[in-house]
């Protein structure tokens, strides 16, 4: 059985007292218990917070080449440990082996692209109105930066598109990840410990709900960087709007879709759809569970769509490496997600134009399997439809046929969300409309709404995001703009033809 620690200051630490609460791992495949961790308490955050202020004050004056070099190292250390951080995910979350593996490259290539950007400008040299001044705009690092990680990904998006910017640029991070999958961010905390980053740096401390609260609160924090729901997201908006100092970087949830008309690739439309709607179960905020179908071609997409449903097998990835998608995290998800379902069944027995297809419930292999839900509806009558509107996270999909263009923008943009959306379709005039049209974060033409790169802005609109973009665009969100002028002369010259 695995012992959590917190990692701070560069140790792992043992508990100081027995008495201090702790909390269980368990596997969402077999219900079998894993590990403990700690439940990190007030005093516990506020240690770890204070390590990452006192490392920040050195940190910052480390050259950004020599702060970015240790990214390499790190990028080594992944490559070395790609099978076995893939294993540890893949135990965790009952991702497949090939999603797992995927999500180890996703973390390495943020490294490559931190380490990258270490040699690279970091501003800009603008003109000043007056000759004898010179201008220069550059970002400095804000200080101690909070991550808050989910579950789905459980080592990309915490200890690398969040953490590593926010290190590379001069931060020092205090890092919770979700207790759900604790164990992944211990073995990141080990890759940094081991490729050289100096005490206090990267820390770690594990916990829940009220380790997340205590650390948000701190006054020594200056940037949280979120990542789960839109509940919890708008609390951490709410407690920086009353503070002085304090921002926030919000990626939360989504109603992602992905759209498929008449003139695309039938098959390449049917490929895409399945996997943006069950790989990883549905559990990904960029998951498609609104599939947008053009009415011509309605029957036959379902028909074609259904049949690769009923191929797809659930299962615990370590006894069936052939498994489509694995459980879903936890029982009280299997609650959410078969509480929409039953949602669905009763409004299909009152309304014609609900039609479930494909709906054989929990599977009985011992984990919190789930088997595909799919169903037909009319976009219309939504007050009555919220699984229409709201996030499921699981492997529930509606298919919903559109009549033309407009139609099928109205139908993505009607709801409070905005992160990602495919659309297949080889009209050029298409693609144009819906780059302009659509409330997304992210589009993917000719794909699906899954398809993420480390090096592209990662993040939504409306309920979806609110803040900086990830991955990449975390530059921003953990640095602050500045800007220099500098007047070379012995008299002052000022803007605006102003005089002394
Ligand atoms: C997320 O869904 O929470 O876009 C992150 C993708 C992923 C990243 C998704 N690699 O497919």
């Amino acid at each position: 059985m695995y012992i959590g620690r917190n990692y701070v200051n560069g140790v792992f630490e043992a508990r100081r007292s027995e008495e201090k609460a702790s909390f269980s791992l368990v596997s969402p495949a077999n219900g079998n218990h894993l590990g403990d961790f700690p439940s990190s308490d007030a005093s516990e955050v506020s240690d770890a917070v204070m390590i990452a202020s006192q490392a920040f004050s050195t940190w910052k004056d480390v050259s950004r080449v020599n702060r970015a070099d240790l990214f390499d190292t790190l990028s080594q250390l992944i490559k070395r440990d790609t099978q076995e951080l893939a294993d540890v995910i893949s135990y965790e979350t009952g991702k497949n082996r090939n999603e797992s593996y995927a999500e180890v490259i996703e973390s390495l290539h943020m490294c490559q692209y931190v380490a990258g950007q270490g040699r690279l400008p970091y501003g800009t040299v603008v003109s000043s109105e007056l000759a004898s001044k010179s201008a220069k705009v550059f970002r400095k690092p804000k200080g101690v930066v909070a991550v808050i990680s989910p579950w789905n990904f459980p080592l990309a998006i915490g200890a690398f598109w969040s953490a590593a910017p926010a290190i590379a640029e001069g931060n020092c991070v205090v890092h919770k990840p979700s207790e759900l999958t604790p164990m992944t961010s211990q073995m990141a905390a080990k890759l940094y410990d081991e490729a050289g980053f100096p005490a206090g740096v990267y820390n770690l401390i594990h916990g829940a709900e009220d380790t997340g609260k205590n650390l948000v609160a701190h006054p020594g924090t200056s940037c949280i960087l979120f990542t789960g729901s839109a509940e919890v997201g708008m609390e951490i908006r709410r407690h920086c709007a009353n503070t002085w100092h304090k921002t926030c970087s919000c990626e939360m949830g989504s109603k992602s879709a992905t759209m498929i008309f008449e003139d695309g690739n039938f098959d390449l439309a049917v490929e895409v759809s399945v996997a943006s709607a069950f790989k990883l179960s549905g559990q990904r905020c960029v998951s498609s569970s609104r599939l947008l179908i053009e009415r011509t071609i309605y029957d036959k997409f379902c028909a074609a769509f259904l049949k690769e449903v009923n191929k797809l097998r659930t299962g615990d990835v370590f006894v069936d490496e052939d498994v489509y998608y694995g459980p879903l995290i936890s029982r009280e998800a299997v609650t959410k997600v078969e509480g929409y379902n039953t949602q669905v069944r009763s409004a299909s027995a009152a309304n014609e134009d609900i039609n479930i297809l494909s709906d054989d419930g929990p599977v009985p292999l011992g984990g919190n399997f789930l088997s595909p839900f799919v169903y037909q509806s009319e976009w219309k009558n939504l007050n009555e439809r919220p699984f229409l509107r709201e996030e499921v996270f699981g492997p529930h999909v509606a298919l919903i046929p559109f009549d033309d263009l407009g139609h099928a923008i109205k139908i993505y943009n009607d709801t409070d969300y905005g992160l990602a959306l495919g659309a297949v379709t080889d009209d050029f005039r298409k693609h144009r409309k819906l780059e302009e049209e659509c409330d997304t974060g992210m589009l993917y033409i000719n794909g699906g709404s899954i398809a993420a790169e480390s090096h592209l802005p990662f993040g939504g609109v409306g309920k979806s995001g609110n803040g900086w973009k990830s991955a990449a665009g975390t530059y921003q969100a953990v640095t602050e703009e500045i800007s220099v002028t500098t007047n070379y002369e012995e008299k002052m010259e000022w803007a605006q033809g102003m005089t002394s």
